[in-house]
């Protein structure tokens, strides 16, 4: 995999960049000197934050495959073959497992999994078809690890499920490409405070119906507040993902508290063996 150690000689492109964790990626990797290349289906603030890092940019919605192949194919011939594909553009709705609409299901999985995928393929076409080593970090979540204690309250089970999905789609793309210097590492962050539920509804695809509107009644504010207690800024998020890539790691944690629940996740597997 390329050596992030040193970042003047690679060219980035990053989904869901024009915003949050993928602009604080972008600011990270700008600030170490790399080539970048952002994609977001939020044209305005794309250009916008395009235009203040000097990267090239092309609007996209990663639901759709040909224009995500269509991104890759432009980005590698504006700025360069590409060393790392950041596929960062998620989405967060409320989402009861037993009550979410069709069309919910079909909003999260299409951009937070498939989403993933549909900038892999071309990613990874274009890595073969040239003989380049290359490195993707996905945007899972710490539901990917586990379900946080604190989160089993909200109505969030549905997003947790797509994360766990990317989890699942790293280790076996990771295992797919272990022969062929392509790298695979899953950020998994904690509570990151950048406005994902606002900008979720607010650039949502007509295809996908409006959102379900979901009770939070049963959420309280002591949870609220603990949330809001743990959420780290964008930049350390993307600190970390750096970090992570320097360190080839292949989870990348941001917050000490997923280790709790990771870990209660796999005693929970443990307790099986042990009493069977
Ligand atoms: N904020 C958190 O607490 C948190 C925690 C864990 C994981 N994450 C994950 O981090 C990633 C980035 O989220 P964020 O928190 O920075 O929120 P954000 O809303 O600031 O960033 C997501 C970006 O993806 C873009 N996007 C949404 N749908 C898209 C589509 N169909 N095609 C292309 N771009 C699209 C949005 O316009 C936005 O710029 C997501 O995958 C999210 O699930 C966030």
């Amino acid at each position: 995999m390329p050596d992030f150690h040193r970042l003047d000689d690679k060219n980035v492109l990053i989904t869901g960049g024009a915003d949050g964790i993928g602009l604080a990626l972008a600011e990270a990797f700008a600030a170490g000197g790399a080539r970048l290349f952002l994609a977001d289906i939020a044209a305005e603030k794309l250009a916008a934050s395009a235009s203040k890092l000097s990267a090239a940019s092309a609007p996209c919605d990663v639901t759709d495959p040909e224009a995500v192949e269509r991104v890759v194919d432009r980005a590698w011939e504006e700025i360069g073959p590409i060393d790392l594909l950041c596929a960062n553009a998620g989405v967060a709705t409320s989402g009861s497992v037993l009550d979410a609409s069709p069309e919910d299901i079909a909003f999260l999985f299409g951009v937070n999994v498939w989403g993933i995928l549909n900038a892999v393929r071309p990613f990874v076409k274009r890595l073969r078809n040239t003989g380049r080593p290359g490195h993707i970090l996905m945007t899972g979540s710490e539901t990917s690890l586990s379900t946080p204690s604190y989160l089993k309250t909200l109505p969030t089970h549905l997003y947790s499920m797509t994360k766990h999905a990317v989890l699942s789609m790293g280790d076996s793309l990771r295992n797919e490409l272990a022969a062929e210097s392509i790298g695979v590492s899953v950020l998994c962050p904690g509570p990151v405070a950048t406005n994902l539920s606002e900008n979720s509804g607010a650039f949502r695809p007509e295809r996908f119906g409006s959102a379900t509107s979901f009770d939070m009644s049963a959420v309280s504010p002591e949870v609220l507040a603990h949330i809001g207690s743990l959420s780290k800024p964008a930049g350390e998020a993307a600190a970390l993902a750096l970090e992570g890539l320097r360190r080839e790691l292949f989870v990348i944690p941001t917050h000490p508290h997923i280790r709790d629940d990771a870990t209660a996740r796999f005693r929970e597997i443990e307790r099986g063996f042990d009493q069977l």
